[in-house]
């Protein structure tokens, strides 16, 4: 008996895009259509081929710092040059969007926001969130990778925003 085998489609099967349709709805406040939805191997899959889809020589990567390890590897394999934003245990390691703003520039391409955060554990409030899309719909070339893979691991009382809404919410998606 021959063994018979085929591949699935590259973006996910159907079902399982429709699944994380669902769950966007469901859990974000996020309505797509499966059309929209892209499967990857894992959350650093996603990020690195992201950076290597949009950035090109010459352009900023804004990362959050402390950030997690692999970010700043991932940008320089997509020829960005890096702009970390240190935060400081007394702002509970979230970016200050005044010092956001005096980074950007007409370079800046990716703002790489990490929230709930590895490493620091912090999560963006809402309040903040929305200041800092404030900031990013100003600055059109921008794009922000909202990596939320710890999503689920938020202890009360911080609750996990998609930064996704707040954008979608201010008139942009990213
Ligand atoms: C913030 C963050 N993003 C991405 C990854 C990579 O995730 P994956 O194992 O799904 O590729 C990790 C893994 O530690 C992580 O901490």
């Amino acid at each position: 008996m021959g063994i018979q085998g085929r591949y699935t489609p590259n973006a996910g099967t159907f079902e399982l895009r429709k699944a994380i349709c669902h769950k966007l709805e469901k859990e974000n406040g996020i309505s797509y259509t499966p059309y929209q939805i892209l499967v990857s191997n894992g959350a650093k899959q996603s990020v690195l081929q992201g950076l290597l889809d949009v950035c090109s020589p010459g352009d900023e990567v804004i990362i959050p710092g402390p950030f997690y390890v692999s970010y700043p590897e991932m940008a320089r394999m997509a020829d960005a040059n890096l702009v970390i934003v240190e935060t400081s245990l007394n702002n509970n390691f979230l970016l200050d969007p005044k010092v956001l703003e005096s980074k950007l520039n007409e370079k800046s391409r990716v703002l790489i926001l990490c929230s709930p955060s590895n490493p620091t554990g912090s999560v963006y409030p809402r309040k903040l969130m929305e200041e800092i899309a404030k900031i990013v719909v100003k600055h059109p070339r921008l794009l922000v990778l909202s990596d939320e893979i710890y999503e689920h691991i938020v202890y009360a009382p911080a609750t996990h925003i998609s930064f996704l809404l707040l954008c979608l919410e201010c008139g942009r998606e990213h």
